[in-house]
């Protein structure tokens, strides 16, 4: 039978056979994972807990890159924990100071074919390498390394057809910025965009990245590129050509839905605050004063898009009002530019520079001023994402944000450089400088190795099993689109208590519902209500351990975000979605819930909810597979795979 690529990536990691039909439950081995340091504590804790010698994936790396600011002990007691029990249990080790894990995984480590697990949402950005690249929480990622299957519902495939070429000054960005005008932030749900046609021969592997990368702010499973010719020059330019296989769609494969981009008719365009789909051309965009530029992240943090940056910032200099900020992802990258004379062209203008690290875009380190206006190169814009609570984030190419550091309001390239063509002869380059002495091997014997534990590392909470009969109120009543960093904020200070959950359960809602955790505290035990999207943004799975803790046993929702949702499952917390959304509007905070028989109603995935303040009853609907169903039964996803691995001895 023909296939598109998604299906051969997933045919060729079935666990048992079964038919691809949308919807069926998969069971897929994991090839690779990959963490980072402001999520993974919790992870390897878990995997610890399991007394499993080593990892059981082909490849396990774990990066240091988020949170890199070294205030006090918190993240160096991570960082520390992190590099000693990657030694001990078989994980490569990322130090901080080599890059962005998206960038060093599809530089250095990501395969063709392969499928690959990260617990952090922007994970599809190896997908431009012809991988299958899913984003996930933490649990599932100790799971995966536990050696177990990972689950998936067969998505929907879209074939996203691509024709023509992009102008000069028009960018990846501005593809994957007319999918989220067109689609909207829920339009990639329970999809994988499989990218084919003419247009996506003209696009370079970075290029690719962008435009996968940002799958996520669709809230799309993944994104697939072929694994091409451009693919395999750009791993013989990384030196691992080897490392080549060509993953190409066969002629005449169907697919669940189709959408056309005509590259040529693309324009520069701008994500406005505060949704990654609030887009608008550059032109008709409103012309504020801009306090402050960021260049780089996982998104657009590639050679050509720096090149590109400094090509518009070339013999110009940086608006007085501007803070030019540029975040190199990887060393590799910054070598480059170091050798091409880039750097010193940045510098020239006027440019900063932060570590080769996350920071800014989730909130570290280069925050805006109050009420600040921000131009990034980033992926997501939320309120609060850039650590300043009231700034507005907007979101456009590296060459519209070096053309705004100039002009100091949003501007396109062409209204700062006379002739845009020299940005069209922008290529990646044809030999990358090779240096990977800060990927640190693990252990041959891991039984030796100790576990440095700093006191920033404390336990990781773990759920209980639920009980038959749960009476308790209503903590919170949230709207639509809650994200996770509504729930558990961003930034430094929030990031590095993230080994420590007692502490930033402190902080649950802190900015969306500021009385939530007196409330959930005082409650004990509690539910919230939320809108559609519930849970949208990153695959950060404090936001459900963080509500776990503080007691909340269920969330109903109209509709919840894919990894938010197992993220919940995975920590017991039932995930419930109104049979009839109206209901929604019959719920007040404070009120009183009552569910008779729950363990029962879990099991037939419908479960009717009495509201005793006001004397109506209502159904909630527990759209899950019966393998989650055994999740929650058994209290989340930890003690679920440790009565596996007692049953298996
Ligand atoms: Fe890092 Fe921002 Fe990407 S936090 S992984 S650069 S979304």
């Amino acid at each position: 039978m023909k296939q598109n690529m998604a299906q051969k990536l997933i045919t060729s990691h079935l666990c048992r056979p079964a038919d691809l039909i949308i919807g069926q439950e998969l069971l897929l081995k994991v090839d690779q994972t990959l963490t980072h340091d402001i999520n993974a504590v919790m992870t390897y804790l878990a995997f610890e807990s399991l007394d499993l010698p080593r990892v059981r994936t082909k490849l396990s790396v774990s990066y240091i890159d988020h949170n890199l600011l070294q205030i006090d002990n918190k993240t160096p007691d991570d960082h520390i924990y992190l590099q000693s029990v990657a030694k001990k249990f078989g994980v490569y080790l990322s130090k901080a100071g080599n890059g962005i894990c998206h960038t060093i995984h599809y530089t250095r480590l990501g395969k063709p074919g392969e499928f690959l697990l990260g617990g952090d949402s922007h994970t599809p950005s190896c997908g431009a390498l012809g991988m299958l690249a899913i984003g996930v929480g933490g649990m599932d990622i100790t799971t995966a390394m536990a050696g177990f299957p990972f689950r998936l519902e067969m998505p929907a495939i879209v074939k996203v057809n691509l024709e023509g070429n992009l102008n000069p000054g028009v960018s990846a960005k501005d593809v994957i910025l007319e999918m989220l005008r067109r689609l909207t932030v829920k339009g990639g749900i329970g999809k994988i965009f499989e990218f084919t046609g003419d247009g996506v021969k003209t696009l370079s592997v970075p290029e690719r990245v962008t435009i996968a990368n940002m799958s996520a702010e669709l809230g799309a499973t993944t994104a697939i590129f072929p694994a091409d010719e451009t693919v395999r020059e750009f791993l013989k330019a990384q030196k691992r050509e080897t490392d080549y296989k060509e993953i190409l769609p066969d002629s005449g494969c169907k697919y669940d839905e189709e959408i056309t981009i005509d590259l040529r008719a693309l324009v520069p365009l701008v994500a406005c605050p505060h949704l990654p789909d609030n887009v608008k051309t550059v032109r008709e965009a409103e012309k504020k004063p801009v306090q402050q530029v960021f260049i780089g992240s996982c998104t657009n943090g590639s050679y050509s898009d720096f090149k590109k940056a400094a090509l518009v910032l070339r013999e110009e200099k940086v608006d007085e009002n501007v803070s030019l900020v540029f975040g190199i992802t990887s060393r590799q990258i910054y070598l480059k530019l170091l050798e091409d004379g880039y750097i010193s062209e940045l510098l020239n203008a006027g440019a900063r520079f932060t570590e080769f690290a996350c920071g800014p875009c989730c909130g570290i380190g280069i925050a805006p001023p109050s009420k600040g206006i921000s131009v990034r190169t980033c992926n997501r814009n939320f309120k609060g994402r850039s650590g300043t609570s009231d700034a507005e984030l907007y979101l456009v190419s590296p060459e519209v944000a070096a053309a705004t550091a100039i002009k100091g309001t949003l501007a396109t390239p062409d209204e700062v450089m006379g002739d845009l063509s020299v940005l069209a002869y922008v290529h990646e380059p044809n030999e990358y400088p090779v240096n990977d002495n800060l990927l640190i091997p693990f252990a041959k014997d891991g039984s030796e190795v100790e576990i440095t534990r700093g006191p920033n590392i404390k336990p990781l909470p773990v759920n209980t099993p639920p009980s038959n009969n749960l009476t308790c109120k209503v903590s919170l009543k949230a709207g639509d689109n809650v994200s996770t960093d509504d729930i558990t904020p961003a930034s430094a200070e929030f990031s590095s208590m993230r080994s420590n959950i007692p502490a930033l359960a402190e902080f649950a809602f802190n900015r969306y519902a500021p009385d939530f955790v007196s409330r959930a505290k005082a409650y004990g035990q509690s539910i919230i209500v939320g809108g559609v999207n519930y849970g949208q943004g990153s695959s950060r799975e404090h936001a459900a351990i963080t509500c776990m803790f503080l007691g909340v046993k269920m969330v109903i929702a109209k509709s919840f975000a894919r990894i938010h949702k197992s993220n919940l499952i995975n920590h017991g917390v039932i995930p419930t979605v109104f049979e009839d959304p109206s209901d929604y509007d019959f719920i007040d905070q404070e009120d009183e819930l009552n569910i008779e028989n729950l363990l029962q109603q879990i099991k037939n995935k419908k479960i009717t909810i009495n509201n005793l303040t006001k004397r109506r009853n209502f159904a909630v609907n527990l759209d899950i597979s019966d393998y989650y169903v055994d999740i929650l039964l058994h209290g989340g996803l930890l003690l679920f795979i440790k009565a596996q691995l007692r049953e298996g001895e």
